[in-house]
């Protein structure tokens, strides 16, 4: 995409404090907002293992890897993994998970906008849609730099938010929630949102205030999301490089269901 997208507005996940609640979040059992819960990674992890690896061992990049939920288990099943991500409480997590679980997995603190991502890999990953938080020609950035870490014949995964997904966060009516404690907050808040929908540029803005009792001052955070259409995602991973993607509905190899949250393409550099 040559012309320059929309402000990328994004939550501050590499906050410490925000990192810190935000790893609750990754590793509760009750959701999957941050992270999906363990039975779907597993599932996951086994796709990726038997489908797109072939059950090789394999040199594996995970951008925006959060606690390790993927590598960690990726490396379980014989590869070695290198996590980067911005979140200080997610990569200590993940590396005190790796020393305790003695597993092969390297985490670097770092943002994927400036990283060097190294090379030499058979696998690049970025999972679980954050790739739609990134303004367009960043996200084609990230990607040409992921075709770059790869070794010929390595692989891309990016999982993407799917356009009916994005419009739908940007079309939802405003809400308010009542919360003890929360992402926003460890102690008792409410939480106003409200969102709006860009058919024209695909994308979608969330505003977030947080009010705290007790306190005049109000938070606000806001997201920009941005929606690929299946062509725009082909046209994504195809201008970094790759032969056209393969797509999937899932990152467990499910055909492509076109109202369905998710969209997985994958490549093998030629
Ligand atoms: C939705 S979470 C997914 C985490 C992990 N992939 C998973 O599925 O369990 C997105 C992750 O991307 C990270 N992230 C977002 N923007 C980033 C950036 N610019 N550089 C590095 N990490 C980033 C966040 O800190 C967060 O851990």
């Amino acid at each position: 995409v040559s012309e320059v997208s929309p402000a990328a507005h994004k939550i501050p996940w590499n906050e410490p404090d925000f990192s810190r609640r935000m790893l609750r979040e990754h590793l509760s059992q009750d959701h999957d907002a941050a992270s999906r819960r363990e039975v779907g990674i597993d599932r996951h992890v086994d796709w990726i293992h038997g489908h797109v690896l072939a059950e090789t061992p394999t040199r594996i990049l995970d951008l925006g890897c959060g606690p390790g939920l993927y590598a960690s288990r990726l490396a379980e099943r014989g590869h070695t993994c290198v996590g980067i991500d911005f979140s200080p409480a997610s990569i200590e997590y993940a590396r005190e998970q790796a020393r305790k679980r003695e597993l092969r997995c390297e985490y670097r603190l770092a943002d994927v906008r400036q990283a060097d991502f190294g090379d030499g890999f058979g696998l690049a990953m970025f999972v679980f849609g954050e790739v739609n938080a990134f303004a367009r020609e960043v996200a084609q950035d990230i990607v040409g730099r992921m075709f770059e870490s790869l070794e010929s014949g390595g692989v891309v995964v990016l999982e993407m938010s799917s356009h009916a997904s994005v419009e739908r966060t940007g079309s939802g009516p405003p809400s308010s929630v009542e919360r003890t404690s929360g992402l926003f907050s460890d102690g008792p808040h409410r939480v106003d949102r409200t969102a709006q929908w860009d058919a024209s540029s695909g994308v979608a803005s969330q505003r977030f205030e947080v009010v705290e009792p007790g306190r005049d001052e109000v938070c606000e955070y806001r997201e920009t999301l941005f929606a690929y259409t299946d062509d725009e995602i082909r046209a994504l991973v195809s201008q970094a490089g790759f032969p056209s993607p393969t797509l999937y509905g899932s990152l467990c190899g499910d055909a492509l269901p076109h109202d369905g949250d998710t969209l997985v393409a994958v490549s093998r550099k030629s």
